[in-house]
């Protein structure tokens, strides 16, 4: 069984997708908007509607028969208080997955959970809340995959987990069902570096401009982000992380590429007037910087006109 924390768009996605594979799930969310109903639209425009198992809680082992998955799909910021609430809920023995943008909650979640098998978890899939045109349909939670990438994972605290005597890479046969293109990964920590470098040079130029993605291909953005990738490369080789310039040049211009019409996630927060996960991408690589004794200055201003914005 997969439980799932947060019921969000890449919750809802997981959560349609493994129903769909016939996966047992459950998913918890602290909204007052979630109901036992949810409408999804694949990217092929086909529509489900799925009858969903839901609360405010985890269910323990007592009441889900078994030691279930926990994925975490809530935003960095929140995702070491989402599992704190759940606390009592969670046994030494349940793997607990978190995916999400950004990076370094890992290590705190692992300070609270030790005993806990960790995995790291990116992923290219994209989804977005959408009341669709049926007009039969009036669930409240309405979710259309908008997008198709490759799902990485991977374990965080390899050495740890091979006391429980398991085979974590078998953690991922349910999601390998339910979609395609997810694989288990030895060097999770450089994929979750990858997708720092691309969210670190798309995120905030796009939150602070209230520019779509593809805008970034401007000449000027393109010098900018180049200053920022070799900010990022040289905090990630300190930190022995193996990135390169044209690798990273090539990765983050293909995303743009492929996400040209989209709102990035940091570009919404800020529009929205939310939270956003500035902390987790230049305040994450800034912190290391700093051990390195390491200038960054592109990367520091632009998260303080972040924090600006966030503030205002
Ligand atoms: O945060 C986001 O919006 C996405 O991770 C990405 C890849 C930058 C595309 O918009």
């Amino acid at each position: 069984m997969i439980q799932i924390i947060g019921a969000g768009a890449i919750g809802c996605l997981w959560l349609a997708k493994l129903l769909q594979a016939k996966q047992t799930c459950h998913i918890v969310s602290r909204s007052a908007f979630i109901s036992s109903k949810l409408h999804f639209t694949h990217l092929t425009g086909e529509e489900q509607q799925f009858t969903i198992s839901h609360s405010h809680r985890l269910l323990n082992t007592k009441e889900s028969e078994q030691n279930s998955t926990i994925l975490v799909c809530v935003k960095a910021p929140q995702v070491l208080n989402a599992l704190l609430m759940q606390k009592e809920y969670i046994s030494s023995q349940q793997v607990i997955i978190l995916m999400h943008n950004g990076y370094g909650c890992a290590e705190e979640v692992k300070q609270h959970f030790p005993n806990n098998p960790i995995v790291c978890a990116t992923t290219a899939n994209a989804s977005l809340f959408k009341k669709t045109d049926n007009p039969k349909i009036e669930s409240p939670l309405c979710v259309t995959e908008t997008g198709h990438g490759p799902s990485f994972f991977g374990a965080f605290n390899t050495v740890d987990f091979k006391s429980h005597n398991t085979d974590l890479s078998k953690v991922i046969l349910p999601f390998q069902k339910a979609m395609q293109d997810v694989y288990w990964s030895e060097d999770i920590i450089e994929k979750c570096w990858l997708k720092l470098a691309i969210n670190a040079a798309i995120n905030p130029l796009t939150a602070i401009k209230q520019i779509q993605n593809g805008q970034l291909q401007d000449e000027q953005y393109m010098a900018l982000i180049n200053k920022i990738l070799e900010e990022v490369t040289c905090i990630a080789n300190a930190e022995k992380i193996l990135l390169t310039m044209p690798f990273l040049q090539k990765t983050v211009s293909d995303v743009i590429q492929a996400t040209t019409e989209n709102f990035s996630s940091m570009n919404r927060d800020i529009f929205y007037k939310r939270p956003t996960e500035i902390d987790y991408i230049n305040g994450y690589l800034l912190n290391k910087a700093k051990s390195h004794k390491i200038k960054a200055p592109i990367l520091s201003d632009l998260y303080a006109q972040i924090k600006a914005l966030e503030h205002h």
